[in-house]
């Protein structure tokens, strides 16, 4: 370990992990042998500097025997494996995440395969990355867990070690809430996402898409760069993945690339050479590609003679079904075209089925005159800018003559503005572009490839590193620096047991809805269960405890719930009491006269806005957009607080934002007036004080203790607003385990 920390001090502290180390094992080779993973996570991430550890799958099963050895192999290489077993492979890899998570993150709904009982393989090797990084992760070091794969690992590496700062990068898109709903583990997924301290995503559609699924499947707001979760904020930002300009450079320039080159300008001379290079995969629209070739020789036969289109096709993912019908879909293709068009000495389409060397992939894309692009969904599609790039090379003869044309479902089509887009769905449209682009004047060729060649720099692999790591720093600094709510330790919460017990006298403030009570769809569905009403009398009944239920409520409501147990009562947020078995008291004089018109105003949103309604209380009236679209409810609610506004100059009335809440009252109610009137003279010897409460009306209840009282927060999807430092309950029903261990320190149950 000592070593291994020592060597991560001189490397930098990054701890990469993804599903595939960048080699793979050669499988059946006596001594363990390597050779290059295929895809666009390994290609971008190789270059990437200040790794300190890479954790990752070697790609094929290891023999218990045999392990020692692998590791030995690759820690010379700072890569450090995670053995999975052939059930672990076939769960996680080909069930969970090759079947359900690939096609549904890239919206193939139809191809979706959901088998529930692999669920667990998921979450197990999840832990199994999770233990490896924290093995290698230095005090404080960064981990970057990369793809689908490994979603579940930010959240686990949170709950150990406070001490890291935990980024997470999509490779992939991020489907519609529409779709992404679909997952039965929606919910644990984006928990576990939502571990990191900054999340990044490829194209601005997909942090929209995520932000939305975090409202609609958790009903956590956002901000445009952050989601609240936990009392933390975790960051969202667009970082475009690029390519590592310096390796495809010298590619470009290495002696053997011009000779495979000068091998190509042979074969192709005279031809129009149209280039496909994608991982066999049906998301890469192969199968539209090689119909819109068809339709293109069909509309005049001669091309054939002068245009060849060579598709590369990198083995990826065989085991799969899914994989092996769309080669064999693919082949049968292939053959009818070129028995359709083909002549002696004319192949129109050549089709490689294998991986190819960096030299024969750089001369391909120098030669090509069109790079034809068709995926149907793509994260980023690096062959794309790879294309540009090459094309590009200063100081090298045959450039600026490629032409782009790349589908407007890639990523890379938001980020090169030079290519041709075409929709890959519509044949006659690719069709029509091809034809275009091979008359294409040089001039255009030129312009649109300068453009696609400047971006390409900037999306640099090494680049796109830096940047993600710098906001990863960011938003872990804000973190490490915030005093925002801390979860409650096993300590702090033995010291509060131990003092209530202690204590002489306790008071014990308790907002209701939220904080007692889970939020329900309607408030009139959140009436108190007999578990809640039996703790309050409970604590009620301990000696020298009073137990004082601070709610905004109306107070007929909490008359008819509470009225009749021996606990004080305050409604309205503060401006009316009653003591155990009495009456209502007002606790203040407010002019009122401009709660009609603003309830008028709300009630005329509601009427608008599907889902919401308006509650009327004495000195005050609220909107309630729970029940309501989220999206569509928060940019009313928006619109509302600007409305209100307007009304409120002159007027003894203030907004109150809740959780789905606009609220307007009578200005000088709120629950910090009940409270302090508790108090007058502060907070006796050896009186406990304890205030639990779940949004922001609370704050004035907090605000209001005297010195000295301990105060708790419930829930952790909302700002907390201005606060003290405070101890933070996930849930109303963590609340209620607390309460409940209160009233049996004090009263041992028989
Ligand atoms: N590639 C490869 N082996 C080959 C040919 C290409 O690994 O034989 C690389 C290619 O250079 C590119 C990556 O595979 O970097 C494909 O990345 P892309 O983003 O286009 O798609 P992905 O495979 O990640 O879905
Ligand atoms: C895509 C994924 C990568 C994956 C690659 C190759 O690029 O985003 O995470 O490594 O495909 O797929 P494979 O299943 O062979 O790892």
């Amino acid at each position: 370990m000592t070593v291994e920390r020592n060597r991560a001090q001189e490397r930098g502290d990054v701890v990469v992990v993804s599903n595939r180390l960048p080699v793979r094992l050669v499988p059946g080779a006596r001594t363990p042998r390597f050779e290059p993973s295929a895809g666009g996570l390994v290609s971008a991430l190789k270059g990437v500097e200040g790794v300190a550890g890479w954790v990752g799958w070697p790609g094929a099963p290891v023999a218990a025997g045999a392990r020692r050895q692998v590791t030995h192999a690759l820690a010379e290489q700072a890569l450090h494996p995670v053995f999975l077993d052939a059930d672990e492979v076939e769960g996680f890899y080909g069930r969970i995440c090759n079947d359900t998570l690939w096609p549904l993150f890239h919206y193939f709904v139809d191809r979706l395969r959901i088998t529930e009982a692999s669920w667990e393989h998921y979450v197990a090797v999840n832990r199994r990355f999770a233990e490896a990084a924290l093995a290698v992760a230095a005090e404080g070091a960064r981990v970057w867990v990369h793809d689908f794969h490994l979603m579940l690992v930010p959240a686990m590496l949170r709950a150990e070690r406070r001490d890291l700062a935990v980024g997470f990068f999509l490779h992939i898109p991020f489907p519609s809430s529409e779709v992404y709903r679909l997952l039965p583990a929606r919910e644990e997924v984006l928990r576990g996402l939502l571990g990191a301290d900054y999340l990044g995503f490829q194209t601005a559609d997909d942090a929209r898409h995520f932000r939305s699924a975090c409202l609609r499947i958790l009903g956590l707001d956002s901000q445009p760069d952050s989601v609240q979760i936990d009392g933390r904020a975790v960051g969202i930002g667009i970082d475009p993945i690029g390519i590592d300009t310096v390796s495809f450079r010298d590619a470009a320039r290495d002696p053997e690339t011009a000779d495979v080159l000068a091998e190509f300008e042979r074969r192709y001379e005279g031809q129009t050479l149209v280039l496909g290079v994608e991982r066999l995969d049906y998301t890469k629209g192969v199968l539209q590609k090689l119909r819109a070739f068809e339709h293109y020789l069909e509309q005049d036969p001669e091309r054939s003679r002068t245009t060849t289109l060579l598709q590369v096709l990198v083995p990826s993912r065989l085991e799969s079904p899914e994989v092996q019908a769309q080669r064999d879909e693919i082949e049968r293709l292939v053959a009818a075209i070129n028995g359709r068009f083909g002549r002696p000495g004319i192949t129109p389409v050549e089709y490689i089925h294998r991986s190819i060397s960096r030299s024969e992939l750089v001369a391909t894309y120098r030669r090509a005159d069109v790079m034809l692009i068709t995926s149907l969904r793509d994260g980023m599609n690096l062959v794309a800018q790879e294309f540009a790039f090459c094309q590009t090379v200063p100081g090298l003869p045959r450039r600026w003559n490629g032409v782009l044309l790349l589908s407007e479902l890639a990523g890379a089509a938001q980020v090169l503005p030079g290519a041709v887009l075409v929709n890959p769905w519509h044949v006659g449209g690719i069709v029509e572009r091809l034809a275009e682009a091979a008359v294409l004047t040089q001039e255009e060729r030129k312009a649109r490839l300068e453009t696609m060649a400047s971006r390409v720099a900037q999306l640099d692999s090494r680049r796109w590193a830096a940047t993600f790591l710098s906001r990863l720093d960011t938003w872990a600094r804000r973190r490490r620096r915030s005093r925002v709510a801390t979860p409650l330790s096993e300590a702090s919460r033995r010291r509060l047991v131990k003092r209530f017990a202690r204590a002489r006298k306790r008071t014990i403030l308790l907002d209701y809805d939220g904080t007692l009570r889970e939020l329900t769809a309607h408030p009139e569905l959140a009436s108190p269960t007999a578990e809640i009403l039996d703790l309050l009398v409970d604590l009620s009944a301990l000696p020298g405890t009073q137990v004082h239920l601070v709610s905004g409520r109306d107070r007929a409501t909490l008359g008819r719930w509470f009225g009749s147990l021996p606990v004080w009562l305050s409604a309205e947020h503060g401006f009316v009491e009653r003591v155990p078995g009495g009456a209502w008291r007002q606790l203040l004089d407010v002019d009122l006269k401009w709660l009609p018109r603003m309830e008028r105003v709300l009630r005329r949103v509601a009427s608008e806005v599907p889902g919401t309604h308006v509650e009327r209380k004495a000195c005050a009236v609220a909107w309630h957009y729970r029940q309501a679209e989220p999206e569509y409810g928060a940019w009313r609610a928006k619109e509302l607080l600007l409305m209100v506004e307007q009304l409120l100059p002159g007027v003894p009335a203030e907004i109150l934002l809740g959780h789905r809440v606009v609220e307007v009252r009578a200005v000088g109610v709120n629950k910090g007036v009940y409270v302090a009137r508790l108090f007058p003279h502060g907070r006796e010897h050896n009186h406990l004080v304890l205030a639990i409460g779940d949004d922001q009306t609370d704050q004035e209840m907090y605000a209001a203790l005297p010195p000295g009282s301990s105060s708790l927060h419930v829930g952790t999807g909302h700002p907390l607003g201005p606060t003290r430092h405070q101890h933070q309950l996930p849930d109303p029903e963590s609340a209620r385990a607390l309460l409940r261990e209160l009233v049996d320190v004090v009263r041992p149950t028989a």
